[in-house]
């Protein structure tokens, strides 16, 4: 496999080798300090971040490498410029490409015309960097034996949702998504691609509309913001309304496993999408699950450089 540009292009033994690299790359971050020595991976982000750009640029540093940081403005991709182009030209300096953008599609083109591998770090439709560090989060609270656990996610339907859906049918996992029926349910076709996925690998895909039975024994509630970046202002109030019920707030938490877990990829508003004594309460492992975001980035980088990871 040459890019990472959907959560659907792992499988689960591509997880499990990235996983056990970045759990070692959690403890000794400089392990292998000279895997990209005098090389150089280009960040190219048209929205904004703070975790991902922060884990990516200190990741690429820990392998011994050169973070070059765009931002979307600073191309001439901006004044008409291709992204074929774009792609080829980046291949010639650079030996790997971040990037994170609006459309999957233009993340595709790139992945599809840059000879160095490319990789998605969050567009409107999919977020799969940032769901290595919510498995790697889970794998150490739970181990590697999921069985009999259920993974509940509230909320938007949105590209987090899609990513949710998507590694749990790689993971094998009992996924539930509980968001409102209509313009905010995930898109249809992800959810029969990881229906797809689910047949070989053993999982349940279950969607609902209703936050409580998702929530009920979960082992994991997760969540996201419910106004997305390049969510149109105009819906908000519309969109506030339609999402109130699946407010996780400790109500809700009680409903879960007695060992169960909040999760959120952040940033997080409160009182919108969790309350702030379930985010900063004894069950919310959200600051874990950020910081697992370099080692889990560093991994992916060092395995899909060496050319090794499969793909499906
Ligand atoms: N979780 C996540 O992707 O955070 P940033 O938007 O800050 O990168
Ligand atoms: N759904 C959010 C995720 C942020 C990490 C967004 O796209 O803005």
């Amino acid at each position: 496999m040459k890019d990472l540009l959907r959560t659907s292009d792992l499988r689960r033994v591509d997880v499990e080798m990235i996983l056990d690299t970045a759990a070692e790359f959690a403890q000794h971050p400089l392990s292998k300090s000279e895997a990209l020595k005098n090389r150089t991976v280009a960040i190219y982000m048209n929205k904004p971040s703070t975790r991902t750009r922060l884990a990516s640029e200190s990741a690429v540093a820990h392998l011994g490498g050169t973070p070059i940081f765009i931002r979307g403005d600073e191309l001439q991709l901006g004044r008409g410029e291709t992204i074929a182009d774009t792609a080829k030209i980046i291949s010639g300096y650079c030996d790997a490409l971040i990037v994170r953008t609006f459309a999957q599609g233009d993340v595709e083109e790139l992945g599809a015309n840059a000879s160095i591998p490319v990789i998605n770090a969050l567009t409107d439709d999919d977020h799969p960097t940032q769901l290595l560090a919510d498995w790697l989060t889970i794998r150490e609270t739970f181990g590697k034996d999921i069985s009999g656990r259920k993974f509940a996610y509230l909320g938007d339907g949105n590209n987090m949702a899609h990513a949710w859906l998507t590694m749990g049918a790689i993971m094998g996992a009992h996924v539930v998504a509980a968001t409102p029926s209509g313009k905010w349910a995930p898109d249809a076709a992800v959810v029969a691609k990881a229906q797809e996925i689910a047949k070989s690998t053993g999982a349940t895909i279950e969607l609902t509309d209703s936050a409580e039975s998702a929530a009920t024994d979960a082992s994991v509630i997760y969540t996201d913001v419910w106004m997305s970046m390049g969510d149109p202002e105009a819906e908000r109030a519309e969109k506030i309304r339609a999402l109130a019920p699946y407010s996780v707030t400790n109500e809700l938490m009680n409903l879960a496993a007695g060992d169960g877990i909040f999760m959120h990829c952040l940033p997080a508003h409160r009182g919108e999408e969790v309350s702030a004594d379930v985010i900063d309460g004894a069950r919310s492992v959200v600051w874990r699950e950020a910081f697992h975001r370099r080692s889990t980035i560093q991994a992916l980088l060092y395995h899909l450089v060496r050319g090794e990871i499969k793909g499906s």
